[in-house]
């Protein structure tokens, strides 16, 4: 099926949206991204992925051409358009056309936005009841990783080798701690329970559905514990697990060589999952 996606205040057919060869996102990675997720047709933690929208393209001096009505409107304009059920909308500002220079262009250069679906089984998703595995691999992107940017470059030759490697991901380690997953946050429960997660920082993104798990954990008794954490204590942990908008919570079942607890999905994961797909899910807007 041919998707209409949305290119700078066009609805076009996905086969004659055109960009320029000198966006600054083509050539310079000059852009910042979100990823929010479709239930039933409605926006999943919209208003989270907006802020954080707001927040990368302030952090890197880009001005969105839409205002909050504009923005909420186009997101669903966009689902109604694909008849989407399920699945996401991907969303892409970047600092728009110019001449090849370091230097950004001159204010008032229109920036360029670009959002597409794509739709996903997010409910029944396979790798959620199994787990995944995750390789451990050196964290080399940059060090603004709070910025939800593009430069997507590094992430995907980590998931590469981890492919490689048998496992499904990676979490990546700087300085003798994880920093999170290649595309997700990542998270433990030691083996008194504590979910233990990574304290926000610029090291890693501040991810929505991360945001929502702690506060949803610790409405149900489970202490939380944010801080970072060292590849042995992620070893050793009862359960592992990794949250992002798509994938909700997913169980990491083995880390590098070693079986994470019993080397299948926890129960605190499981509850997390289902605690956080009937609260969002009827929260959606
Ligand atoms: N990735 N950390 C990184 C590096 C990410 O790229 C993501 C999201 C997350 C989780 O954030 P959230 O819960 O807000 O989705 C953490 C998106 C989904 C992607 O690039 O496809």
């Amino acid at each position: 099926m041919t998707r209409i996606v949305y290119l700078n205040g066009e609805w076009l057919p996905e086969n004659e949206a055109r960009i320029s060869v000198f966006d600054r996102g083509f050539l310079m990675a000059d852009g910042v991204y979100e990823v929010t997720c479709v239930l039933d047709g409605k926006l999943v933690e919209y208003a989270g992925h907006a802020a954080r929208l707001h927040r990368s393209a302030r952090e890197l001096g880009m001005v969105l051409p839409l205002n909050e009505e504009e923005l909420l409107a186009v997101h669903r304009e966009i689902v109604a358009r694909n008849g989407l059920d399920q699945g996401m909308i991907y969303l892409q500002l970047t600092r728009g056309v110019a001449d090849r220079d370091f230097a950004y262009p001159a204010e008032g250069t229109p920036p360029t936005l670009v959002l597409f679906t794509q739709a996903k089984n997010v409910l029944q998703n396979q790798v959620a009841e199994k787990g995944i595995a995750v390789a451990l691999l050196p964290d080399l992107r940059w060090g603004r990783r709070d910025i939800k940017t593009i430069q997507l470059l590094y992430p995907s030759m980590a998931k590469m080798e981890a492919m490689s490697r048998g496992a499904d991901d990676a979490w990546l380690v700087e300085d003798g701690f994880v920093t999170e997953g290649s595309a997700a946050n990542a998270h433990i429960v030691t083996a008194d329970g504590v979910l233990v997660t990574r304290d926000l920082s610029h090291a890693l993104l501040s991810g929505i559905t991360r945001g929502s798990v702690l506060e949803l954990a610790a409405q149900n008794g489970i202490r939380v514990e944010e801080r970072a954490f060292t590849p042995a204590e992620a070893l050793s942990a009862r359960e592992a697990f990794i949250t992002s908008a798509t994938n909700f919570v997913v169980p990491v079942i083995r880390i590098d060589e070693t079986a994470i607890g019993d080397g299948t999905p926890g129960a605190l994961t499981r509850d997390l999952r289902r605690i956080y797909i009937e609260t969002r899910r009827s929260a959606a807007i």
